[in-house]
């Protein structure tokens, strides 16, 4: 908010406002206010001992990139927005994109009324009230942050690769023509439990046991379509009580499946539940699933993708058009706006890991890839 913040104090560039969702919207207001603006960010929040760029890079950046286009004496057509949504990350409320969401109209009432503050227990309404936006209900809250139809009339995101695909290609830009479709769901195992000594293994129905052969069937699903693009994570397992001498009476798990194919993606999401209920069955332990999510693809714009690409050859710096594996606020912007992603590389490949890294020069690179795309997008 402060980087914002100051971009209003030092230039009087951009004027700020914040939507229900706890979205943070920058303005730089063009020559003709009334367009639908362009529009550009990322997020702020992160999973737990995760990096510094993740989402981060999207935001400041968007604030650089307008800044430059402000020194070289750019004046925009239509507004330019940057963008910080709230809680890209699933940590906080257990729902990724909730920003993105409620703004693209992809989240009901129902849905967000099932949403728990992981820090407070609290539901979403009670913490935007304690936040001091007042008592609105989830309908209010949601269409309040909905975006209209003339909105925004083109949207870019700038992130790092999160992949070792542009790295190991040496090329310092990706344009992204798709983003992979992402599920999640949970899976509960309840057994006996028992003493970790008394309980012959025989007698046991062992549900931390029963999770550890769900990990593994999770593996070997996503590995069984053949195709590299299928990912599966058993990337949440609890168990209770959590003692090294009682047999785990409670197992829960939280489980990532990604296909850029979504019916591929949900036929292997089948397979996972088809192997969880053969493992509880045989195992003699009670199971209770859920589905967090179960989004679909985003494609790109070819309008957008082609304002990203003619940035690069302006700027001579290669690239390539590429498929997201990770999901971004884009997924869902993209339902409502036409969107495209600039991408840059990050050291390994590596993210969603304390030691994720994205070199200056790459930044650079990207940021001006970004301000080029936004001065084109705000001009036609
Ligand atoms: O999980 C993701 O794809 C994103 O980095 N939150
Ligand atoms: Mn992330
Ligand atoms: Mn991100």
């Amino acid at each position: 908010m402060d980087a914002i913040a100051r971009c209003v104090k030092s230039e009087h560039v951009c004027v700020t406002r914040e939507d229900s969702f706890g979205t943070i919207f920058g303005r730089w207001q063009g020559s003709e206010p009334s367009l639908p603006a362009v529009g550009t960010g990322s997020h702020t929040d992160a999973i737990p001992l995760s990096g510094r760029f993740d989402g981060v890079l999207g935001v400041l950046g968007g604030i650089e990139a307008v800044a430059s286009l402000r020194r070289v004496g750019f004046k925009p057509r239509r507004s330019i927005d940057v963008i910080m949504f709230n809680s890209e990350e699933p940590t906080r409320f257990g729902l990724s994109c909730s920003g993105s969401r409620a703004m693209a109209g992809a989240l009901t009432a129902a849905r967000l009324q099932t949403l728990k503050d992981s820090l407070s227990n609290h539901s979403f309404v009670e913490v935007v009230a304690a936040a001091g936006f007042g008592k609105l209900d989830e309908q209010a809250l949601l269409d309040a942050a909905r975006l209209s139809s003339d909105s925004y009339s083109a949207f870019v995101e700038l992130h790092i690769e999160q992949g070792p695909r542009l790295e190991k290609a040496g090329l310092p830009i990706g344009v992204v023509t798709a983003i992979a479709a992402p599920a999640a769901l949970t899976v509960d195992f309840y057994g006996d439990g028992g003493h970790a000594g008394a309980l012959l293994m025989h007698d046991r129905h062992d549900a931390g046991l029963a999770a550890a052969e769900l990990a593994l069937a999770v593996e070997a699903a996503a590995l069984a379509t053949g195709v590299e693009d299928t990912v599966a994570t058993a990337g949440l397992v609890t168990l209770q009580p959590g003692a090294v001498n009682s047999v785990p009476r409670h197992a829960h798990m939280e489980l990532d499946i990604r296909d850029i194919d979504g019916p591929r993606r949900d036929a292997v999401v089948k397979k996972i539940l088809g192997a969880a209920e053969e493992i509880a069955k045989r195992r003699g332990v009670r199971m209770e699933t859920a589905f967090v999510n179960s989004d679909p693809p985003a494609i790109s714009s070819p309008t957008v993708v082609e304002a990203i690409t003619a940035a690069a050859d302006t700027l001579g710096l290669a690239y390539m058009r590429m498929v997201s594996r990770a999901y971004h606020d884009t997924l869902f912007v993209a339902q409502v706006v036409p969107s495209a992603m600039v991408f840059i590389p990050c050291t390994g490949g590596f993210s969603h890991r304390p030691d994720e890294f994205a070199a200056d020069a790459d930044m650079e690179h990207g940021v001006s890839v970004l301000a080029l795309s936004l001065a084109q997008l705000s001009m036609q």
